[in-house]
């Protein structure tokens, strides 16, 4: 969801700011722009659409040294070339672009701008013409910026240039993303660092409330108060490659195969020196303190929150509560008296979820989160963090962080499970490893699954997963995934509850895929097979080795019971991705949706 870039240095900015956005194409967006500044002043080039489009439009004779680009996901306005960013104040002197939402810029127009014409219809555009607003009252470009910042209520990270500084550029960032990157004779802005890994692998954290100074030599970090801000930089431990397709048509393919080799990274780093699994006892301690965890998250890490309150249950015998983020920030719960929280979020910087973060940590509440991105809003914001150790994940079909929060769910259970000394009776770095190898057939199981995809799912404008227990929570996963991506309209059931109304929806050839990896289900779903074929629906039963059933269309190898969403969850990424794929979809883009939900 929105994504920023800028430079300042010596080299042409053009192509480090397109690379840029290109990087950030993953987040999500409708409209890109980018904006550079050279002698002859400001050269603003924005397009609705995708980064090709905007790369047809800029001028390759205008060279520059300092510049900002962005990628636009439509809140205010309607995704257009005027509402893209960058924004430009009324004399053109100062060019901004922004990530997030101005909560009350409405009031600021009406107080502050009530002369100034409006060219957009976005919150943003507010900041750039306070900015002038201020600067024409006597300020400095950095008094003025400082200024505005300190009236901004909302989210947003910032980049902005002045035509009269070509010396300068000015950052600041609240609740949104943003961090600074440095360079020998140069520095950047990025909103994340796979933005910037092309130039650099140095960066700078920013917190809430900063704003940022940026010149080719130095980054100067300022509280709004204007005191300066000392960070050290860390080292981004990302690999180039991680974040480029290789031969892969698609992300969401090559990130569907990565899970093997996620869930065997995730053993190595979650083992202790005896070869078992472990977490780290400050974090076990707070689990063992607490009378209730509660689980909080959005989508598909909503999904995997689910899987890991049963295993946390079961093993551990800790009640477990789930929550979706936005409806628990409007809508707690009574909590118990000793509650500890649990944020599982893929990116870090999903604001609903870092909502409730800000609520639980007002209480007076432990948090920990179970985050891919070290240095994410939500790790930094929590007292503790589970690291998931999947590679960045970038289509914004969530595959490999689904599992990854899974296994590390089950290494949380499993030692808090020990701690109590409630042993489990298997060994669950093998049962792991088992799994990643079961992952990897499923993974090679590539031309069943387009089968399936192109019988069931061609024509079809919906498709219904059922299962029981454990299965229907992963059904709930494989209807979000082929949903999201395919636009079938598709919905995950309880296999028992169908008959309480969804039945009604069953009409000839309705196609139906069943999971059944549950011993102790067994017989129920395949009795709610039964139901929704009397009604004329097209059944596809996938089901685990020594549980198959006459006509099963998919027999998954087995794995330990309680371990079976790690694998089932496969075949429904992979028959997602081929439903995708024949109906001509954007897989790794799918409309109307971002990877990175930094609004609420
Ligand atoms: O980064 P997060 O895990 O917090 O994101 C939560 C959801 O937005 C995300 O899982 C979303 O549902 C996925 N696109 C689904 O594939």
């Amino acid at each position: 969801m929105c994504g920023i870039v800028g430079y300042i240095g010596y080299q042409d900015v053009k192509e480090i700011l397109l690379r840029g956005l290109e990087k950030l194409e993953y987040r999500g967006y409708d409209s890109a722009g980018i904006a550079v500044l050279n002698e002859n002043g400001v050269h603003v080039f924005k397009e609705k659409g995708r980064i090709a489009d905007l790369r047809r439009i800029v001028d390759p004779n205008v060279k520059a040294t300092i510049g900002i680009g962005h990628t636009r996901w439509a809140t205010h306005g309607a995704p257009s070339r005027v509402n893209a960013h960058p924004h430009q104040s009324a004399s053109g002197r100062f060019t901004l672009v922004h990530n997030g939402v101005i909560e009350n810029y409405e009031m600021l127009k009406r107080d502050y701008l009530a002369d100034v014409e409006f060219r957009s219809d976005t919150d943003t555009e507010v900041i750039v013409q306070l900015v002038e607003q201020f600067v024409r009252d006597g300020l400095t470009t950095e008094e003025a910026f400082r200024q505005t910042l300190s009236l901004l209520k909302g989210s947003y990270a910032i980049a902005m240039i002045d035509a009269e500084n070509e010396e300068t550029l000015y950052a600041a960032k609240n609740k949104s993303p943003l961090l600074a990157g440095l360079g020998d004779g140069f520095n950047v802005v990025a909103s994340d660092a796979m933005a910037m890994l092309q130039v650099t692998n140095q960066f700078v954290e920013l917190m809430d409330g900063e704003m940022v100074i940026v010149t080719s030599e130095n980054v100067t970090i300022q509280t709004l108060n204007g005191e300066t801000v000392e960070r050290k930089p860390f080292t981004a431990e990302l690999d180039a490659s991680d974040i480029e397709k290789g031969t892969y048509p698609h992300y969401m393919l090559k990130e569907i195969d990565e899970q093997p080799f996620v869930t065997r990274r995730i053993i190595q780093k979650y083992q202790d020196e005896h070869g078992g699994l472990t977490i780290d006892q400050a974090i076990i301690n707070e689990v063992l303190n607490a009378d209730r965890l509660y689980i909080v998250a959005c989508g598909t890490s909503y999904h995997a929150g689910l899987v890991g309150k049963q295993l946390i249950e079961s093993w551990a015998k800790i009640p477990v509560e789930v929550h979706i983020a936005s409806e628990f920030s409007y809508n707690m719960p009574l909590l118990s008296e000793k509650p500890l929280f649990l944020f599982i979020s893929q990116s870090g910087e999903t604001a609903d979820s870092r909502a409730v973060l800000v609520q639980t940590n007002k209480l007076g509440h432990k948090a920990i989160t179970i985050t891919n991105v070290p240095g994410s809003t939500l790790s930094r914001e929590a007292d503790y963090t589970l690291l998931l150790h999947a590679g960045p994940e970038i289509a914004v079909a969530s595959t490999k962080a689904y599992t990854a929060q899974i296994a590390v769910l089950a290494i949380l259970a499993a030692t808090a499970a020990k701690a109590k000394g409630l042993e489990l009776d298997f060994d669950l770095t093998k049962e792991l490893a088992i799994v990643a190898n079961v992952m990897e057939m499923l993974c090679d199981a590539k031309e069943e699954m387009e089968n399936i995809a192109r019988d069931y799912l061609t024509l079809t404008r919906n498709c219904f997963f059922i299962g029981r227990a454990v299965d229907y929570y992963v059904c709930l996963e494989g209807a979000l995934k082929l949903k999201e991506i395919s636009y079938i309209q598709a919905e995950g059931f309880a296999g028992g509850e169908l008959k309480h109304g969804t039945i009604a929806l069953i009409e000839d050839g309705t196609p139906v895929i069943a999971l059944a990896t549950q011993e102790h289900v067994n017989l129920s779903i395949r009795g709610n097979v039964k139901e929704v074929v009397a009604r004329g629906a097209n059944p596809c039963v996938i089901s685990m080795r020594g549980l198959e059933g006459d006509g099963d269309r998919f027999v998954i190898p087995a794995v330990h019971p309680d371990l079976t969403s790690l694998v089932s969850v496969v075949p429904l990424q992979l028959i997602a991705y081929y439903a995708a794929l024949h109906r001509g979809c954007d897989v790794d883009k799918p409309r109307n949706l971002a990877k990175s939900v930094t609004v609420e």
